[in-house]
Formats: C-alpha cells, sequence, structure tokens
C-alpha cells in the first residue's frame, strides 16, 4: 500500500488521475516476481515453514537466482562436475582436480556452487572460486582455503544457468500470465478460464504419450507447446523457434520439479509439524524436535525427493513407457477383430454402451457428456463429499465429461492419439484408462471407430450400417 500514502494529501480530481497513472506505472516499483509456497507448505508452523523455505532455496533457488539440482533431467545449459584430491608427489601437499561435464573446457573465473560433499566435510565453502585452472593435467587452485580432510569428491555446479534463463524469460513472457510465477496455474488470466491452465506442481499432466502412471514425455510437451490444447485456453505456440520450445519445456519441468517435491517434502513434515499437529503439545518439546528435523531429516528428504521426482521425468522419455499399439485403425465397416458377426463400428458402440465399457454412464447414451454420473455427488479421495453434484479432478475442478459429438480431441484427433487416450486415460481426470481394465487393442481401436463416427468423421454411415452385419467377402 505503499501508493495510497503519497496519494492522501492529494485533493479532488488530481487524486484520481493520480491513482489511475499510479496503477498504470504500477506506482514505479513493480515488486520482484516470486515463488510462492505450496498451501500445503502454508499449513506447516511458521518455522517449520521456514526450514522448508530454506532447504527450497538451497536446492532450487530464487526466481532470480535459480539454481537446478543435478539429478534433475533438465538441460539448463551449464557445467557440473565433481573435484577431488589429488597428490601429485609423495610429500607435497595434496592438489585439487577437477572433472567437468558440459560445453566448457576451462573454468577459470568461475564461481563454482558446491551441491554436495558425500562426507559432509565440515568448513567446506559453499562456492568456490577459482584462481586458475589448467587444462593439461586438470589441476584447479581456489581462492578459498579448502579443508585438506576432504577425500571424498565434491560436487559442483558453476553458474550461470545460461539457458535455463532463456527459458524462464521466454515463460515469464508467453506462459505466466496463465501458469503463474511458480506454474501453480494461478497467473492474472487464470480466473477466466475453464478447464483451468494446468498447476505443474502436482507434476501430471493430461495428454500424454505415456502409458498409466508415466509423467509426459519430453516430446508431449513439446506437443501442448506447439499444438496447443483444442477446446481450451492454451494456446498454440506456432511463432516460437524449435530451440525456444525447448528451452520453455525445460523451465516447465524444472517448475514442475521444484513444486512436486515441495509438495512431497510438505507432505511429509506435515505430519508432525502442521499447525493442527500441534494443537495441544508441548511448545519446547515441539521446538526441539523440529529443529532436529530441520537439521538431520529435511536435507535428505530432499535429496530423497528429488531423485525420486527426476526419475520418473527420466523414465517418460523412455521408449518403453510410450503407448504404441501394434495395430492400426480398421476399416469402420470391416469386420470386428474380436467378433466377426459385428462390424468394427458396430462393436465399437456395442462397447461404448456396455456394462463393462461404462463410457456412457460418464458421456451420455449419446455421447453428449451427460451420464448420470454427471448428476451424482461424488466423493474426495479423503472418502468426504464435494459440495457440488459432478465429477472432480486431480486439482479439484469440476471436470465435465467431453461431449464426444462435438468432434474436438483435447489430445489430438490422431486415431493413435484417441487409442492413447482411452488406453491410459485422461490422467488427472475421472476418465479411466482402459488398457488396464482389461480391454484388448482390437477392442479399443472399435471404439476408436466409434469415436470417431460421433465426432462426425464418417458422414456417409447410416445408423443403419451399424445394425446390419459386415458384408462378407
Ligand atoms: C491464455 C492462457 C494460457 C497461456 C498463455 C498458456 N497456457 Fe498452458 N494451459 C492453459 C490451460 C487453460 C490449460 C489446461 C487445458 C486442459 O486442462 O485441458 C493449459 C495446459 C498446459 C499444459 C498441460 C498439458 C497437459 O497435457 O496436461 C502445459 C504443459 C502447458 N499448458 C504449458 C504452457 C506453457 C509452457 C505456456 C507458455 C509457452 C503456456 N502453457 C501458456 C492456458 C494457458
Ligand atoms: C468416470 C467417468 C468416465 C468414464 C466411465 C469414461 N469417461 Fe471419457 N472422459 C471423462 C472425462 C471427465 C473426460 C474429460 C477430461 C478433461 O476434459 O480433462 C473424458 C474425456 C474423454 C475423451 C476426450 C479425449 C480428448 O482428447 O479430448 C474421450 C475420447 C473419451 N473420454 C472416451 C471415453 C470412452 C470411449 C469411454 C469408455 C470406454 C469413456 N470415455 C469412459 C470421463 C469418463
Amino acid at each position: 500500500m505503499m501508493c495510497s500514502k503519497t496519494v492522501r494529501s492529494v485533493p479532488g480530481s488530481l487524486l484520481l488521475a493520480v491513482i489511475v497513472l499510479g496503477l498504470l506505472s504500477g506506482c514505479g516499483r513493480r515488486s520482484e516476481p516470486e515463488f510462492t509456497a505450496d498451501p500445503l507448505t502454508q499449513t506447516l508452523l511458521p518455522e517449520a515453514q521456514a526450514a522448508v523455505r530454506e532447504q527450497m532455496d538451497q536446492n532450487f533457488g530464487t526466481v532470480q537466482q535459480l539454481q537446478v539440482p543435478l539429478e534433475a533431467p533438465i538441460n539448463w545449459g551449464g557445467i557440473n562436475g565433481t573435484i577431488e584430491q589429488v597428490s601429485v608427489a609423495e610429500g607435497e601437499e595434496p592438489h585439487w582436480g577437477v572433472t567437468i561435464s558440459g560445453a566448457v573446457e576451462r573454468l577459470s573465473g568461475e564461481k563454482l556452487r558446491v551441491v554436495s560433499s558425500s562426507d559432509h566435510v565440515p568448513g567446506f565453502p559453499p562456492v568456490l572460486t577459482v584462481q586458475s585452472h589448467s587444462g593439461r593435467d586438470g589441476i584447479v587452485k581456489f581462492e578459498e582455503e579448502l579443508p585438506a580432510d576432504a577425500t571424498e569428491p565434491i560436487r559442483f555446479v558453476a553458474q550461470p544457468v545460461h539457458r535455463l534463463l532463456t527459458g524462464q524469460a521466454l515463460y515469464m513472457q508467453h506462459c505466466s500470465a496463465c501458469h503463474g510465477v511458480s506454474g501453480a496455474g494461478d497467473g492474472p488470466q487464470s480466473q477466466i478460464l475453464n478447464p483451468k491452465p494446468r498447476d505443474f506442481r502436482y507434476g501430471l499432466l493430461k495428454y500424454t504419450s505415456t502409458s498409466i502412471g508415466h509423467k509426459a514425455s519430453t516430446d508431449d510437451l513439446r506437443k501442448t507447446l506447439k499444438q496447443g490444447i483444442a477446446g481450451t485456453g492454451m494456446p498454440a505456440f506456432k511463432a516460437l523457434a524449435n530451440q525456444e520450445i525447448d528451452q520453455i519445456v525445460d523451465y516447465a519441468k524444472y517448475l514442475a520439479i521444484r513444486g512436486e517435491v515441495e509438495r512431497a517434502v510438505a507432505t511429509d513434515a506435515a505430519i508432525d509439524f502442521s499447525k493442527s499437529a500441534a494443537e495441544g503439545q508441548d511448545r519446547q518439546e515441539l521446538a526441539a524436535d523440529l529443529e532436529d528435523y530441520a537439521d538431520e531429516d529435511l536435507p535428505g528428504i530432499f535429496q530423497d525427493e528429488i531423485a525420486r521426482i527426476s526419475d520418473q521425468w527420466q523414465q517418460a522419455d523412455l521408449e518403453s513407457s510410450i503407448v504404441q499399439p501394434a495395430l492400426t485403425l480398421p476399416e469402420p465397416l470391416e469386420p470386428s477383430r474380436t467378433d466377426e458377426s459385428l462390424t468394427s463400428l458396430a462393436n465399437g458402440r456395442r462397447i461404448y454402451l456396455s456394462k463393462a465399457g461404462q463410457c456412457a454412464s460418464c458421456h451420455g447414451e449419446t455421447g453428449r457428456g451427460d451420464g448420470t454420473q454427471t448428476q451424482q455427488i461424488h466423493k474426495r479421495p479423503d472418502g468426504s463429499p464435494y459440495e457440488k453434484p459432478g465429477l472432480h479432478d486431480a486439482w479439484g475442478h469440476l471436470v465435465k465429461p467431453r461431449d464426444l459429438t462435438y468432434g474436438v480431441f483435447h489430445g489430438g484427433r490422431d486415431p493413435v492419439e484417441i487409442y492413447r487416450r482411452v488406453f491410459a486415460g485422461v490422467k488427472g481426470t475421472p476418465m479411466p484408462a482402459y488398457g488396464m481394465s482389461g480391454l484388448s487393442e482390437p477392442e479399443i481401436w472399435d471404439l476408436v471407430n466409434y469415436l470417431l463416427y460421433l465426432a462426425g468423421d464418417y458422414p456417409d454411415v447410416n445408423e443403419s450400417d451399424l445394425e446390419s452385419p459386415p458384408a462378407s467377402n
């Protein structure tokens, strides 16, 4: 409220002008963007929040000074490596040798940030300034004095993180208005959008080529940015160069990993140190427990979660994680591969309307998205009922089953994409993964045919064709 103070003494219409100008100029002082704490972190005791915050900053940096954990499968464009003591000759003081990975051969003048030392040498400086680095034998000299008892390799990263900074700048320009500075889906424009922009902090994306339980692949993210999501506020960024898309994708992944790690750590911390868990506890005892937890447990929990979540993102890029059907889309009026007495289309409709398929209970008999489940009160994961009738997604928003007659497939209308939607579901939504619940590949292809029919792709096929047996050949 800095602005109103200066305005208070100014009278009448001038006041209005000052306010308008003030609003336009942001009072001349824009507040710096910041990562906001996850709602879960905000349920913690203030001291626990501070401890989580400190570890977050240490592992991921701040908006102004990004840092990337080494495990994260993010191309941030920097250098990382290890330094290790090497003794040169007997009787001589040991030297420090360096191994680097990255597009740089010499480190002279760089500042190296120490990210871990397996034996946690006390007194090891957190930042090392390289005085000289010999390319010939890899020996480095530092301005800082290093403890001689550090015998294990020490890992470091060198700032700056050029590539990620470009990704960040592009993200702030093109994405933050909807997805927010922290990737929480809470940018200023998010309020008018339905569905809401994705909150990346769940690490959960809807439209992926990957199998059940897997995150999105790098290619999935690229595709979402290039093609947008039809039928939603997510635009297609056609004017961005491939290299720019890749840089934004890495930054979006950074936000996703950062956010999911915070959620996981806050979940753990909340067991003992949430405001509600602390009620009625002995304050001094709790403070002592919290100090132990912050010093002894928290750094390890961060490392474990970073490793676990990074690994999941890495998994999603393996070929074995991609849903790749062996067959292709049959002709709609060909005999079904599972029941020769029916056409592929008729078998698709049979499954659609069947008890096992359940499609109609959500999407409605005619596919208009008005099935009975949309009128029922459903339960939250914790068992409590939602206030409003209808289906909800993992982010807690109401979500309508798609009107399948509308002809818009948000995940893409290529038959393989539709196959993947039915096989692996729409992740984070009630749309089930039928590849897990027993539908075979030929059955899913028949369903894809019926979905294309509902979407209007087969204008020459009549209702009566659906009833008649396939033409014998
Ligand atoms: C005008 C608002 C808007 C802008 C700008 C925007 N998005 Fe989105 N984005 C959305 C909405 C809305 C959705 C959710 C669509 C849905 O749930 O089907 C979304 C979804 C996504 C998803 C999730 C896809 C999935 O499979 O779940 C990703 C990733 C994404 N956006 C990245 C970006 C990036 C990166 C940028 C900037 C280059 C960006 N978005 C710009 C509105 C926006
Ligand atoms: C429990 C409810 C439920 C059932 C059962 C269900 N769906 Fe869905 N389905 C949804 C919801 C909700 C969405 C929309 C997700 C979104 O918009 O994020 C959806 C979306 C879809 C989409 C749109 C994908 C896209 O790219 O836009 C298709 C296609 C689809 N469902 C087909 C089916 C088929 C076929 C079946 C039966 C085999 C089925 N659904 C069963 C709830 C359901």
